[in-house]
């Protein structure tokens, strides 16, 4: 095999990285981050087991979430079973997700032997409504994983006070949403144990990665044992913290950015009658957008949501279909609570565009505002502007 030209193009798998106004790289060039790539070249830590950036990282994520333990991994899949693990989830227990998440998460359940629970998701926001958890409980359930998805929020006081009432543990998944806020609260920090993904297309990204982090030390204690296995068997390298920090540094920034994006597509998208908005609560909650999902209505449209997403796509639009979701999972390997009449209106119907363009100045944002108006306009069951 030939080494690569030095100036030859960069490569993601096949695709040569996309270079349009809507899907700009990600991730993007960051100072912060070569400086830090350059600082671990010179001192040696890029290649050592050990070293300050892991136990650095653990300690900004830990005053950024303002918690007590921090456990760095190899992935938020990962994050979640070791979250499980942490809470001594064992065979035969039930745990309760959305019928409609991240499919790693009900794999994860799985991992350990135990069952998962399909809850249904609050209408019209692609998350689980912890109204519907009630009709989940069952004899042998321990414990709720519930994710924060496409830039909806979920109820937390009220789902952690029911799950206090039936001593149940709470696991807050943030992969989707790190820095958002829940009723005045850190998403992530309501449950027992938050998780976070480090992946590459995530907003803070080392290309693989993950963290658990809780305010217990019998949970963070489990953990690490199962963690270490003679060694550290499934870890965040120094290389892999050293990147992640001045990314931290800089969440909020970007992630007001995002925001502000959103607002202005919001405005620029109200009226298209197929492309439905996600409610959002009136607490004080501040999402955070990694994927922002759409509720896309094919009868509005008078075209299925793959056409609508062909066209976009063709346009340069990065968008695509949410989750599959749960509900075609058989009874040997999940138990339903009641209908889930919202989770199979999600895993129909969510588009979810990609978060780079929202980093984008105002006018790209309009630009695309301007062009997905077009593509539903030209859809056959659009009424015309
Ligand atoms: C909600 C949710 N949980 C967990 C994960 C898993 O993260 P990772 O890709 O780091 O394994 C993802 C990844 O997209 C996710 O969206």
């Amino acid at each position: 095999m030939t080494a690569k030209e030095p100036n030859a193009e960069p490569y993601e798998g096949a695709r040569p990285r996309a270079q349009a106004a809507f899907a700009p790289d990600w991730p993007p060039a960051d100072e912060l981050v070569a400086a830090a790539l350059r600082q671990a070249i010179a001192d040696g830590s890029w290649g050592r087991y050990h070293g300050p950036h892991g136990p650095r990282l653990a300690a900004a994520l830990a005053e950024f979430f303002q918690t007590e333990f921090v456990s760095l991994c190899c992935s938020g899949t990962f994050a979640v079973q070791l979250a499980l693990r942490g809470l001594r989830i064992e065979p035969g227990d039930e745990v309760l997700l959305a019928g409609y998440d991240f499919p790693g998460n009900f794999r994860s359940i799985e991992a350990l032997g135990a069952m998962p629970v399909l809850v249904d998701l609050a209408p019209r926001n692609c998350n689980l409504a912890p109204l519907q958890l009630e009709t989940a409980r069952g004899p042998r359930t321990r414990a709720v994983l519930v994710s924060h998805l496409h830039g909806g929020l979920v109820r937390m006081r009220e789902l952690c006070a029911w799950a206090r009432e039936h001593r149940l543990a709470v696991i807050e998944d943030i992969c989707q949403a790190p820095g958002a806020v829940v009723e005045g609260r850190p998403a992530g920090t309501w449950g027992d144990v938050g998780v976070l993904s480090f992946g590459g297309s995530k907003l803070l990204t080392a290309g693989r990665g993950g963290a658990i982090f809780t305010r217990h030390a019998e949970i963070y204690q489990r953990a690490k044992i199962f963690c270490e296995q003679g060694n550290h068997a499934f870890p965040l390298s120094e290389l892999q913290a050293a990147i992640l920090a001045p990314q931290l540094a800089r969440l909020p920034e970007r992630n007001r950015r995002r925001t502000a994006s959103v607002a202005l597509l919001r405005r620029e998208l109200a009226d298209i009658p197929c492309l439905k908005w996600f409610e959002t609560d009136a607490a004080p909650c501040e999402p955070v957008y990694y994927k922002l999902g759409f509720q896309f209505d094919a009868t509005a449209a008078g075209c299925s949501r793959e056409a609508f997403l062909a066209a976009a796509q063709a346009a340069g639009i990065p968008i695509d279909a949410g989750f599959r979701g749960f509900l075609h999972r058989g009874p040997r390997r999940c138990r339903r609570a009641g209908e889930l009449t919202e989770a199979a209106r999600a895993a129909a119907g969510t588009v979810v565009l990609h978060h780079p363009v929202l980093l984008q100045p105002d006018d790209v944002i309009q630009q695309l505002a301007q062009t997905l108006r077009q593509i539903c306009s030209d859809l056959p069951g659009q009424v015309r502007p």
